[in-house]
């Protein structure tokens, strides 16, 4: 059940309504639901239940502080793609021995902090990133737990620019050449090889892609095994879709049924071939626990009919959100008071200089200067990807728990936007 619905005719989070936010904390502002949160995680811990399985949640989709804590709290590990990330992790209370580091350009200082802190692994993509790990942790006298992110040249039939498992991109090693980097980092003798991961893209709405990737990580670790490499875990990596609310992108495999699926053919493949050994299994859900719990909630400043089209225009942008302009993604877009007067069309438009600046295009709407809409499923990839562009402050960010409001972010004034610069002397 969604936490984003209407009472009395006016949208609510939880139990505020989204008016008396407005009325408090003003707008563009994001209002996450705390139920909402644990509900998507607890979805992935109850069908972990029993296993030796690690949830890594994916922090680049949402890395409020709070909400990282309260994650840490029901016992997530945390998915990293920078030595910043793993600051907010150990701000937040997390544990970095549940934390593994993603990403293809990882900084000797990034690696150094890590191993610092002792995190669980590396998900390294080529082999010089291999041997700058080696020499780092060399020259910390540590031993670095690593895992190799296989290419599995799967389509995972999403938009190319979140598509990542395929030969054309530049994640993760070519599964062709994964058994000699194997081999490689095994004679490394700062590096213990610890496990496999991939990931193939995101929004993925069916699961086949998915599985078919974990048949092809599963037949490399046959073959290591095979040459006396034995690896301790398995990472699918994130990418289950969410439902946006259009026809496209409706209908996502649940997530109970995709690991179900996933558990099945490891425990088949456990018995049948791999005599029964043990093997941890981690997942690195990003949208899938943050999407549905947010909404961006914006004021119309004006309405604009044009000749050709009407224009909404709020007080959000494409620097509060940015999926619309950046991949055309089609988020929806409701009134938070509703109206039966008769809609109108609209796009709906921040104020940015930039005709990409759109929120929602080609919406029945029934709604004058004034009015608040809500921007649904805005929890992933939204305020992580705000920007400061034409010197907008990012919005403020709320937690609702149940009848109570907590600010987790002020909205940034003028005055922090240039705090860091100086004059030339
Ligand atoms: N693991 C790795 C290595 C990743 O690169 C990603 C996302 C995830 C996990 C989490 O994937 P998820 O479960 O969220 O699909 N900004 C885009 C999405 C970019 C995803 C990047 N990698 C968007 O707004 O659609």
């Amino acid at each position: 059940m969604s936490q984003f619905t209407y009472n009395n005719g006016v949208m609510h989070a939880e139990g505020v309504s989204l008016s008396a936010i407005a009325e408090q904390y003003g707008t563009p502002t994001y209002v996450y639901s705390k139920a909402q949160l644990l509900a998507n995680f607890d979805s992935y811990a109850d069908a972990c239940a029993g296993r030796d399985a690690l949830v890594c949640y994916a922090m680049k989709a949402n890395s409020n502080l709070a909400v990282l804590d309260l994650l840490a709290r029901r016992g997530a590990g945390f998915d990293i793609v920078s030595g910043g990330e793993l600051l907010r992790v150990l701000a937040a209370g997390g544990d970095p021995a549940k934390v593994i580091f993603s990403g293809v350009g990882k900084t000797v200082d990034e690696m150094r902090l890590a191993l610092t802190h002792g995190i669980l692994c590396f998900n390294v993509e080529s082999i010089p990133e291999l041997h700058r790990l080696n020499e780092v942790a060399a020259s910390m006298g540590k031993v670095a737990r690593v895992s190799l992110r296989v290419n599995p040249n799967v389509d995972a039939k999403t938009h190319p620019y979140i598509a990542t498992g395929l030969k054309a991109n530049k994640f993760g090693v070519a599964f062709d050449d994964a058994l000699d980097t194997y081999r490689a980092a095994a004679k490394l003798a700062n590096l213990e090889v610890a496990g496999i991961d991939c990931h193939i893209g995101s929004q993925l709405l069916d699961d086949a892609p998915l599985l078919e990737a974990l048949d092809r990580l599963i037949e490399l670790i046959d073959a290591l095994g095979a040459e006396g490499i034995h690896l301790h875990h398995l990472d699918l990596g994130g990418g289950l879709g969410i439902d946006y609310g259009d026809e496209e992108d409706s209908a996502p495999v649940p997530v109970g049924d995709y690991l179900g699926r996933v558990f099945k053919r490891i425990d088949g493949w456990r018995a049948e071939r791999h005599g029964g050994k043990p093997i941890k299994v981690i997942f690195e859900p990003g949208r899938s626990i943050v999407g549905n719990t947010g909404v961006l909630l914006t004021r119309v400043e004006f309405i604009k009919n044009g000749e050709e089209k009407n224009f909404c225009i709020v007080d959000a942008a494409m620097n509060d959100m940015a999926r619309p302009a950046l991949y055309q993604a089609w988020m929806d877009m409701q009134p938070v008071v509703q109206a039966d007067t008769g809609a109108a069309t609209y796009d709906v438009v921040g104020p940015v200089c930039e005709s990409g600046d759109w929120l929602a295009r080609d919406r029945a709407l029934s709604v004058q200067a004034g009015d608040l809409l809500a921007m649904k499923t805005a929890g992933a990839y939204g305020m992580t990807m705000a920007s400061n562009y034409n010197t907008r402050g990012r919005a403020a960010e709320l937690i609702v728990d149940g009848e109570q409001v907590h600010l987790v972010r002020r909205r940034e004034n003028p005055a922090d936007l240039f705090a860091l610069e100086s004059l030339i002397k």
